[in-house]
């Protein structure tokens, strides 16, 4: 398996094949996010709800993201890996927005950061990718900003709303993002804004019209414990078996079924004869 580039994704959308894409939180799931041959890992911020229990993405905090940035490159070979910068840490300004990003890059490994909406973030995507940065653009659904935006829906349900949608995509574009996000976006209105952009679209609840697809790792493999979105396809639920093998474990413990003999160290006789002197 080749190293995904900017290059290989931007050919992936010429040769209208579909990119692939997951979140990952730490070395185990980045490392089977690796086997399983995804093109793209996102060190996404719903790290906030999904291994961090907060209940929302906005406490989650630079210092964390990196912790988690950190161990999900360890477990990468071929993806690219992409880093949320969260919420409060890229917004004030555009030395703050390169200042947060740099750490991603040089401390943690990231490839490539994402940031959520137009507005604002247009310019400070200009300024990170003029830094050296790459940037992947994210618009729609934002949960950073989903108070403002009529909480967790999907957003371009009217024409207007689409086109303001398409714009800021567009000068996302123009601003130099190599690749954005469309999450909950009807598939009308994605399908009418994908002419518009020469860079790679990747969807999450905007239909089959995008560049690539991408899930969080927790929602596809049924291991989190909480509302899933109409978009959310499982593709196994592990939840229940870890349950049960935790459980098992805990039964064996209390029947003192566990642990076995071949379980145990042993010490050679000689030695076990002197420990009673
Ligand atoms: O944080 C995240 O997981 C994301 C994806 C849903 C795109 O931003
Ligand atoms: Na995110």
């Amino acid at each position: 398996r080749t190293k995904t580039t900017f290059a290989s994704l931007a050919a992936h959308k010429a040769a209208g094949e579909p990119i692939v894409m997951v979140t990952a939180y730490d070395y185990p799931s980045a490392q089977i996010a690796d086997a399983a041959g995804v093109d793209m890992v996102l060190v996404g911020d719903s790290a906030a709800m999904t291994v961090l229990g907060y209940d929302s993405t906005i406490p989650v905090t630079v210092d964390e993201m990196l912790m988690l940035t950190a161990a999900v490159r360890r477990g990468l070979s071929t993806p690219l890996l992409v880093a949320d910068l969260p919420f409060g840490s890229y917004e004030t300004s555009d030395e703050q927005a390169v200042a947060t990003a740099m750490r991603f890059v040089k401390e943690a490994g990231a490839d490539a950061v994402k940031i959520e909406r137009g507005g604002s973030s247009v310019d400070r995507a200009r300024a990170l990718v003029a830094a050296g940065i790459p940037v992947m653009g994210h618009v729609g659904l934002t949960p950073q900003t989903a108070a403002t935006i009529g909480g967790y829906r999907s957003q371009g349900r009217t024409a207007s709303d689409a086109l303001a949608i398409r714009d800021s995509a567009a000068a996302l574009q123009e601003a130099g993002c190599f690749a954005i996000v469309f999450e909950a976006i009807p598939t009308p209105a994605t399908d009418a804004i994908m002419p518009h952009l020469e860079i790679p679209v990747i969807g999450i609840g905007a239909g089959p019209g995008t560049d690539g697809q991408v899930l969080v790792f927790h929602d596809l493999l049924g291991i989190y414990d909480g509302h899933a979105a109409r978009f959310v396809k499982r593709y196994a639920e592990l939840r229940a078996p870890m349950v049960e093998a935790v459980a098992a474990y805990a039964a064996d413990v209390r029947e003192r079924r566990y642990p076995e003999p071949r379980h145990e160290y042993g010490m050679p006789e000689d030695q076990v004869a002197h420990l009673t002197q």
